[in-house]
Formats: C-alpha cells, structure tokens, sequence
C-alpha cells in the first residue's frame, strides 16, 4: 500500500472499479487502479471521461474491450505488481485481439514509450496530466496505432469534471485539491511522474463537496502531495508568479478548509498529505474552530535523524518535527496522528536508525506506513547517493520499526477504550454481518452491533474493548 498515502485498503488495491450505467457504446471498460489515494482519484475522473463517452464498466477483464491499469511507480516492487498483473491480461489478447490494453498513471509517466516496446502487450501509455485525450488514444489504439500521450501539464487539474464515484460506500469520498509536486525530497519519484505543483479553484472543490453532501455522502477528504502549500489567487496564476500582495490575497489551505467545513456541520472533512515544513498553526486553529474537521493528521516523518533528513532534502530537522508535532497537541489535545518512515535509505548508520525509533517512542503515532528504501531512476538520491544500505540491514530496521509501531498502535487503541466515540458508519464489518463499521475522528476503525443504525449516521459508541489497530463497543 503506499500513502499519500493513506488510506486505500491493503484489500483494494489492485480492485477494480464498477458501475452499472446509463447509455452505452456497448464497449466495456474494466479499470484497475494502485498506489496512492490520488490514484484513485484519478480513476475517477477517468472514469467519468469514459462513461460520457458512452463506456460502461465491468469487474471482469476477461469481456473487457478496453483493460486500463492506473499504475503506481513509488517503489520498484509497486512496479513488479503491475508488471505480473499485465501478464493475466494476455489472455484477453488471445482470445479477442481488438482489445485495447492501457497502462495509465505513474509508471506510464515513468516509463513513456520504454513501456509500448518492453511489455509488447501494452497499446496506450498515458500519463495522469493526459486523461481528457483518451477517447482519442483509444480510437487510435482502435485502429491498429500504439498510441501514447505523456505531456505533464502546468495547468490541468480536471477542475470541471464530476469524478464518478467507483467502487466506494456512498459515505466517504476523496476531492483533489492539488494536482504534481515541487518539494523534490531525494529519494521521491513523485515529481517526475506527476510533475509541477498547481492548485485547483477553490470554488470547484466547494462545489464537489456540496454535491456529494446533497447525494448522501458525509465525509471528504482533500488531497494533496503536500496539502499545506495550497494557494489559489484569482486567475490560477502560479505562485511562482505571484507578488507578496497577490500572495497574502490569496486563498490559502487553511481557509480553503474552512470554506468546505462549512458546506454543512454533518459533513467531515479530513485531509491528505500534510507537510512538515509547510503545516501552520493556523491550519491547526481552523482545525480546533470546526468539529467537523477530524482531528486526525497523516504527518510523514520519513526519519527521526536531522543528518538522513537533509540528505533526503525533506526541508526540517528532528527538531522542527518535534515542534510541530508538540504544537498539534497543543492545539489539538487528542489528535490522531500517523506517519511514513523510510528505513535504510542511502548511508543510515545504526545510531540514524535508533533516532528514527526515538523519535517514534516520543511520538507514538496511532499508525505508520513503513517501507524499506527503494532505489528510483532519475530521482536526486540516485544520482548523487549510493544505495549502500545491505538488503538484509534495511529489512531488519523495518522489522524494529514495524514492531514498535506495533506496540505504540496497541497503546493508543488502548487508551481509547471507555471512552465514547463520535463514529461514522461507513458500513457492514468485514468480520459480520451483525456489526457495522465505521471511524472515529482520529480515524481509528470501531465496530459495533448494528441495532437499527445504517451507513452514513453518526453514532456515539462508547468503546468497551480493542485489538491494535480496532476499537469495539457499543451505541449509547
Ligand atoms: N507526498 C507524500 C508522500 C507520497 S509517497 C509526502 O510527502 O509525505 C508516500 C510515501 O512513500 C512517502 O511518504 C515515503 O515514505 C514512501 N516512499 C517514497 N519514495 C520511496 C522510496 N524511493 N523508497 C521507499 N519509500 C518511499
Ligand atoms: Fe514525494 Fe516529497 Fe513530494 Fe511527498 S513531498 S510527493 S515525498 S517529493
Ligand atoms: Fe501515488 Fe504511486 Fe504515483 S504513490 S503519486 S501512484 S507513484
């Protein structure tokens, strides 16, 4: 699973989106998407791009007219999935050849046209700033032509388009807020796959959130690589461009997420990814102002040592993290909090390592996504670092890192039982039918009987019992 990170399901990637629809083409789109919620964002607006065109969609790629992969190229093992995933498709070639294979996404935007001549199966390569030119590159695709459009726009945000909602619980919903990256942290494809930074007006995101709310949803969460440097000034000019006035005139991410706290008292909204050299207190106040805004921040740390920090070009020290994490508990008391940690990145000593567990025992992060250090192309760390860190060595920090996690999500779900929780349902439990599921604000999972409550109410559970990463209780 990667992160942007949270919180697509272990469970769903990889799942493929679905939607009964109106009228058709006959033509059958089956689309499968990994990686980051922005990923699965941007299924959405595929998606919608599709079915205007008369698509409809299915979960079974085996009648599918067009296979497309919406690809994720954060670690190379995030690759190999897909990879081996192209390789069930072949089938389909055998069996109808007009069928139209797709890779979209990151590695698309990675690989270009490498892709059409390694992976002979693929037709259309397509890159995340390209998806309006679709139903051209199929057409083409269609008629015998590879075809492929990776132009990284400076623009696009696919601010007009509806994203139509695949695969969800008609509860939460994900909103693009920004679209690209500029922070180029070392080790990071993510700027070369999806390119500069630009911000979406603020308007289109206050009216998707209105819409959603209208249509039964009660919950939204706003992405972004680094949401906290949102900034929208009147004509979508680039901050690069602005002056110091246009600057403190525009719109910036804390009052972006006061406007859409006010679409409605019912709706929650969340966020993700906030940056540690960019997260104000000011985003931390409009957070305490509104009860609306889960308290719950995804704070990745990457490392607890200001030396592999710097290295990784992350923009703070140990301490500035130190900071602003005591400023959230200050602010924000009980705040969920989680992170991302890398481990065994590019000449990490053994004591490195220890500040990076340090770190997490003075924080004791609800949850972590935590990886071992992979190796990109044409990322900084790469051409200026050697990744000297032993296979084996990196797997053993993670394990350290992965079991303290362990026991610092053990505490903090411990800590929560005999309190009450404001949860909203999102649905049935996976383990029975008989109970339903949903978060509390910090974004921990409850579960509990199902009574007569359904799917988008919010119920007050009080929390009798847990295991590390689940509470269980009751409605009071
Ligand atoms: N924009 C987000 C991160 C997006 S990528 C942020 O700034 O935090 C999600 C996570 O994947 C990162 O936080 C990092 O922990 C991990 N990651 C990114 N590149 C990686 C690499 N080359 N090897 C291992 N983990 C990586
Ligand atoms: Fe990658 Fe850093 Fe941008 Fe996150 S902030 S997407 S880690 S370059
Ligand atoms: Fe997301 Fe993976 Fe791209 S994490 S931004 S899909 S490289």
């Amino acid at each position: 699973m990667e992160s942007l990170n949270k919180i697509i399901d272990e469970s769903k990637q990889g799942e493929a989106l679905h939607l009964a629809t109106e009228p058709t083409t006959g033509k059958k789109l089956f689309l499968e998407s990994y990686g980051c919620q922005m990923n699965f964002s941007d299924s959405e607006i595929v998606a919608s791009i599709l079915i205007n065109k008369g698509f409809t969609t299915t979960q079974n790629y085996e009648e599918a007219d067009v296979i497309f992969v919406n690809t994720c190229a954060i670690r190379e093992n995030a690759e190999q999935k897909v990879r081996n995933r192209l390789n069930d498709f072949k089938r389909v070639k055998q069996k109808n050849p007009k069928a139209v294979v797709g890779v979209l996404g990151c590695m698309a935007e990675r690989l270009k046209a490498q892709f059409l001549e390694q992976e002979k199966l693929v037709d259309i390569v397509v890159g995340p700033d390209a998806y309006r030119d679709l139903p051209n590159l199929i057409e083409e695709a269609e008629d015998g032509r590879k075809a492929i459009n990776v132009i990284l726009s400076k623009e696009e945000t696919y601010a007009d388009l509806t994203p139509v909602r695949l695969g969800g619980n008609g509860v939460t919903a994900f909103i693009s807020i920004t679209r690209g990256c500029d922070n180029m942290c070392s080790f990071c494809v993510v700027p070369f796959t999806r390119g500069r930074e630009r911000s979406r007006d603020p308007e289109t995101i206050v009216k998707e959130a209105h819409d959603l709310f209208e249509q039964g949803y009660r919950e939204v969460t706003l992405l972004g690589q680094n949401v906290d440097s949102y900034l929208w000034s009147g004509g979508g000019l680039k901050k690069e461009v602005l002056s110091d006035e246009q600057k403190a005139n525009a719109i910036n991410f804390a009052q972006l997420l006061e406007k859409v706290a006010l679409v409605h008292p019912d709706l929650r909204v969340r966020f993700s990814t906030s940056h540690p050299k960019d997260m104000t207190d000011e985003v931390l106040h409009t957070m305490a102002k509104y009860e609306n805004i889960c308290n719950y921040i995804h704070l990745p740390v990457q490392s607890g040592n200001t030396r592999v920090l710097e290295l990784m070009n992350r923009g703070y020290s140990r301490q500035w993290y130190l900071e602003r994490m005591a400023a959230i508990r200050t602010i924000i008391p009980d705040c969920g909090i989680s992170t991302d940690i890398i481990t065994g990145f590019c000449s990490e000593t053994e004591e490195e390592h220890q500040d990076t567990l340090s770190l997490m025992e003075l924080v004791q992060y609800d949850f972590a996504f935590m990886f071992m250090y992979s190796e990109r192309p044409k990322t900084l760390a790469e051409r200026k670092y050697k990744d000297d860190i032993a296979e084996d060595v990196k797997k053993r920090r993670l394990t350290e890192v992965v079991n303290l996690q362990q026991k610092n999500s053990a505490l903090r779900t411990k800590a929560a039982v005999g309190k009450v929780h404001r949860v909203l349902v999102e649905g049935p439990s996976k383990k029975s039918e008989d109970m339903l599921m949903g978060r509390n604000s910090q974004n921990t999972v409850v579960v509990f009987p199902k009574a007569y409550f359904k799917k988008g109410d919010y119920v007050n559970v009080r929390v009798e019992s847990c295991t590390s990463t689940t509470l269980i209780g009751n409605a009071i």
